[in-house]
């Protein structure tokens, strides 16, 4: 946005004991990515050019997570949780690094978008030492109500601090702010925890700020951005209201849903234009599909490029670091593992393609198995262009099958075959005259005289 700095300090220390999980709260995902690296994501596009992340005591995985999506991270160690002032002021050595703004977001309220981010760093930029996001709550029960009086924010009082003419005040605190890095660290130290919980409370800084002679400002939200996420049930609504963004962004960027309810994506699901998804599909991270794919029902990607002009499903599985071509057809009950498959390859029916390669043009025929795995290791199966792999074939890796090759309906095939072949990999039919239908004719008889003897 511009060139000024900003610090992110993002508060992840919480136990997060209500979601009952012996996962820590922040790495519970929305949308396919942890909640913590949601938040991660959104101030680093607000412009964020560095972020402290401040864990829990042996949250080497909230630490892990972080470093993860941002290298540069530094994690901060709150051993006993004080406070959200307290934990802020973990960071202090990067505070005092002398950011221009300063953003303090919680590792588990994720949907907090990126432009609100950076509409409080712009109240910075404006002038103001504390910008506070607001938000208009249905039941401000439990949130800190923004105390305004002639026309600017005076105070953040706690719902437990709060007297009954502040309880009735509806514009609430979301809890994230922005700070003017040249004040906050000086604020931030000032604050005490004379107050119901005994905690350092980040709320107090707007007193602190204005006593200073500094201005305050607010920013509001809509409610649904500034959702926190204390259980399971918050995090399936939180999930939800992703979904239904993820959904709406989809669509106005030419993705046709005939029941977008029904299709589930991750927080980086990437479509062309003219895509059309049929009912009941899921996308699991990294995938990216170009324009022009159809993607009939009950299909499940992840991780995958899928090329234009393609047909994927119904009941399809691509599963990570597979490439599907352009105009594949990948039919009902196949499933496509760490595999390449060029432009034109058809793999219509019942398949399973593991660690492989296939050329363009190829039919894949029905039942085909590649065998990838021999119990300890993994093989490649290389398949050429032009290729007509018979039904129920079971192709054993490491395998190459060269160009223009075809393989027999019901092969079992363990070693290469050149460019060209036939190959058969599997016994010679063979036939005894007349025996079929003796056989046939006695079994009849023998069922006849069972039933005449009442059996
Ligand atoms: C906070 C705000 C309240 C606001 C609400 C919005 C304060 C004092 N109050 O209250 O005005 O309406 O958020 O949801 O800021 N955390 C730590 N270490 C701590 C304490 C908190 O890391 O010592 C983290 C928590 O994990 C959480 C965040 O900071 O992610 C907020 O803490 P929480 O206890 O949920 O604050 P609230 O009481 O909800
Ligand atoms: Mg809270």
């Amino acid at each position: 946005m511009t060139d000024r700095t900003c610090l992110s300090v993002v508060l992840a220390a919480g136990e997060g004991t209500r979601m009952k999980s012996a996962k820590p709260k922040v790495l519970h995902e929305i949308a396919g990515l942890s909640m913590v690296g949601h938040v991660l994501n959104a101030v680093a596009e607000a412009g964020g050019t560095a972020a402290a992340v401040v864990v829990g005591p042996g949250r080497d995985d909230v630490a892990a997570e972080a470093r993860r999506l941002v290298p540069s991270a530094t994690i901060h160690v709150q051993t006993e949780r004080l406070g959200t002032a307290h934990a802020v002021l973990h960071a202090e050595t990067e505070l005092a690094k002398g950011y221009d703004d300063v953003i303090v977001a919680f590792g588990d309220t994720p949907l907090v978008a990126p432009e609100t981010f950076g509409r409080l760093r712009s109240a910075v930029a404006a002038g103001a030492a504390v910008v506070a996001l607001g938000f208009e709550a249905a039941n401000p029960f439990g949130y800190g109500r923004l105390v305004v009086e002639h026309g600017r924010l005076t105070r953040i009082v706690e719902g437990r601090d709060a007297t009954e003419d502040q309880r009735r005040i509806r514009l609430c605190n979301g809890g994230l702010m922005a700070l003017s890095g040249a004040h906050a660290l000086a604020l931030l130290k000032r604050i005490g925890n004379v107050n119901a919980k005994g905690e350092y409370y980040l709320t107090d800084i707007v007193e602190l700020a204005l006593a200073e002679g500094l201005s305050t400002a607010i920013v509001e939200a809509p409610e649904e951005e500034v959702r926190g996420v204390n259980d399971r049930i918050q995090l399936a609504e939180v999930e939800a209201i992703a979904q239904a963004r993820l959904r709406e962004a989809a669509m106005r960027s030419g993705v046709s849903m005939t029941a977008p309810e029904t299709v589930f994506m991750s927080y980086d699901t990437h479509f062309e234009q003219d895509v059309f998804l049929e009912p009941h599909v899921v996308f699991g991270p990294g995938v990216s599909i170009d324009s022009g794919v159809t993607i009939r029902a009950y299909s499940h990607l992840a991780g995958c490029h899928v090329a234009s002009g393609a047909v994927i499903g119904p009941f399809a599985r691509i599963r990570p670091k597979s490439r599907i071509g352009e105009k594949v057809h990948i039919g009902n009950f196949v499933e496509v593992n760490r595999s390449v498959l060029a432009a034109k390859v058809e793999a219509n029916h019942l398949a399973y393609l593991g660690d492989t390669t296939v050329g363009e043009g190829t039919n894949i025929g029905a039942g085909t198995i590649t065998c990838n795995f021999d119990g300890a290791d993994k093989h490649p199966t290389v398949i050429g262009k032009d290729v007509f792999v018979g039904s129920n074939s079971t192709l054993i890796a490491p395998l190459t099958i060269g160009d223009e090759v075809l393989i027999a309906a019901g092969s079992t095939i363990s070693q290469n075959v050149e460019d060209g072949a036939l190959a058969f990999g599997r016994p010679r039919q063979s036939a005894l005259p007349d025996r079929g239908a003796e056989k046939i004719r006695a079994n009849k008889v023998k069922r006849a005289e069972r039933k005449a003897r009442g059996g």
